[in-house]
């Protein structure tokens, strides 16, 4: 641990000049707008590496379809829209996020895929989804975002009051490493700078605990291991859970 917190210590060293952007409240500010632009860039090659857990993923969505024969699925985090191809045609579709500069690039993602209705588009953090009716949604899902939320739990709770009874919350997240493993030791090393560069994002978070203790009725977690070379972030979990 002494050895973590002194690595933590020279990595900031070594970052001093953003970290008093960040104690300005200047680094927010310009890197909401800059975020965008990145996951643009970054986004289609992390997209190849899982291309395929996520069309097994999202390949039975078609089962939660609701009452009125067309899926509602609310997409928290949305970012620019990465998973809109997995989506089945028709759905209507309600997305979210609390980053308003993502726009641009989202219109994008929606004008290659008409297959899609957009019926809302909300700026909104996941923790705070009161726009949104109790009951009213089918499917939710949630790609890299419970790495950034403010509160895991909060935004659980959120996922549970608009899901209908019977509706599922699909996720695919990375998160800590095993505790005795060298990727945990550098998810703890990085983790006070990558939450600069990640947009408030952690390396190290037990996201599957926070799973297990929402009240879901069904819950099929895997973890799974993506091959990412510059960050410790290889470690995933998988799957969907039924309310
Ligand atoms: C790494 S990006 C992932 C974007 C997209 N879901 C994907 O898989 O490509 C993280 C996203 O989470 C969003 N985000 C950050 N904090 C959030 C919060 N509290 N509630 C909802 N979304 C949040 C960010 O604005 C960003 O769009």
């Amino acid at each position: 641990m002494a050895l973590v917190s002194c690595l933590q210590r020279c990595v900031q060293l070594a970052l001093l000049p953003v970290y008093v952007l960040v104690h300005l409240g200047l680094w927010d500010t310009v890197y909401k707008k800059v975020f965008p632009y990145i996951m643009a860039r970054l986004a289609s090659s992390y997209n190849r590496k899982v291309h395929r857990q996520k069309q097994e993923l999202f390949s039975n969505l078609g089962q939660f379809v609701g009452p009125g024969g067309q899926l509602r699925l609310l997409e928290i985090g949305t970012g620019t829209g990465t998973n809109f191809q997995f989506y089945p045609a028709a759905c209507r579709l309600t997305c979210t996020d609390p980053n308003p500069n993502f726009g641009q690039f989202l219109r994008k993602s929606l004008s290659e895929n008409p297959h899609l209705c957009l019926e809302r588009s909300l700026v909104a953090p996941g923790e705070n989804l009161h726009q949104i009716a109790e009951g009213s949604v089918d499917v939710v899902v949630c790609t890299l975002v419970l790495c950034s939320v403010s509160s895991v739990e909060s935004v659980l709770r959120e996922v549970l009051r608009v899901l209908r009874r019977g509706g599922a919350f699909y996720f695919l997240e990375h998160v800590a490493a095993d505790r005795s493993s060298w990727t945990y030791f550098w998810q703890k090393v990085c983790d006070p700078a990558w939450k600069c560069f990640g947009d408030g994002c952690s390396l190290s978070r037990e996201t599957q605990k926070d799973l297990e203790k929402t009240k879901f009725s069904e819950l099929n977690l895997r973890r799974v291991h993506v091959p990412l070379r510059w960050i410790p972030a290889s470690p995933h979990i998988i799957g969907y859970a039924v309310k």
